[in-house]
């Protein structure tokens, strides 16, 4: 399994912070932004790992993680996105380094406390299609909005004014390497980006969607200055309880 941390657009919700950096480099108490996903995927034993990077100081990157060793990897990838493409271009990106692995895509301002080892496991098992996360919020209408039917999810819609459920769909996403040939298909949206949102809708329709509930403390850091500030406060409250958090 690979895996796939993505770093990209200009992080306007987050101006003037993200004036003179990139987004996922700001602070997360003691750590850049970052940080949180590249360790959620080596909790989670994904090791060969590609960046893709682009809006403003995407070259800070390279000078913060180098390969990785501070990890205790071995070597990072890294990819550039050129322009504001939006999740699914940027997963497009990377067609040359998946090849025709599976693979687990988690946005670079997701903060997930608890680990998504065992959905690793239970997606290397189901061999084709994808596999998505949900978490019940107060506030569905920020993000991706699941519609479950039994065992089923039926439908995504991309931040609904009138959402039909709490179910958030939060930024990690696994697939195979068919995403390549939908992510292809794909027409902009209406913010004129290629949303990971239609990808999933794809494989709902193909019938090759799974989920998992994510039961941890979960934050979109990115979403907004607040959803920065409650993850800096998770984070150092996390690390007062219990000293040896990394
Ligand atoms: C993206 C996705 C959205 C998802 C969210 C999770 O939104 O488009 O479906 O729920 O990430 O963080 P963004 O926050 O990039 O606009």
């Amino acid at each position: 399994m690979k895996g796939l941390i993505l770093c990209g657009g200009l992080g306007t919700r987050l101006s003037p912070l993200t004036k003179i950096t990139n987004k996922h480099l700001l602070p997360v108490y003691g750590k850049p932004m970052v940080y949180y996903p590249i360790s959620t995927l080596i909790d989670a034993g994904i090791e060969d790992i590609m960046i893709v990077t682009g809006g403003n100081n995407a070259g800070d990157f390279l000078r913060l993680l180098g390969n990785g060793s501070e990890f205790g990897l071995k070597h990072l990838n890294y990819t550039f996105q050129e322009k504001e493409g939006g999740i699914a271009e940027a997963v497009g990106l990377a067609e040359h380094f998946i090849g025709d692995s599976q693979f687990t895509v988690i946005l670079g301002d997701n903060i997930l406390d608890g680990s998504i080892k065992k959905a690793v496991k239970a997606f290397k098992k189901q061999k084709e299609g994808a596999k998505v996360f949900l978490k019940e919020v107060e506030d569905p209408g920020q993000y991706g909005v699941a519609t479950i039917e039994g065992e089923r999810i039926v439908e995504i819609a991309e931040k609904p004014e009138n959402p039909k459920s709490n179910f958030a769909v939060i930024g990690v996403y696994m697939y195979d390497s068919k995403v390549f040939d939908i992510v292809k298909k794909l027409a902009p949206s209406g913010r004129g980006e290629l949303e990971i949102t239609d990808v999933n809708n794809a494989y709902i329709k193909k019938e090759q969607m799974t989920y998992e509930i994510f039961t941890g403390w979960w934050g979109d850091a990115g979403a907004s200055v607040d959803a920065l500030f409650k993850a800096n406060e998770f984070i150092r409250e996390k690390k007062i309880r219990f000293s040896d958090v990394r």
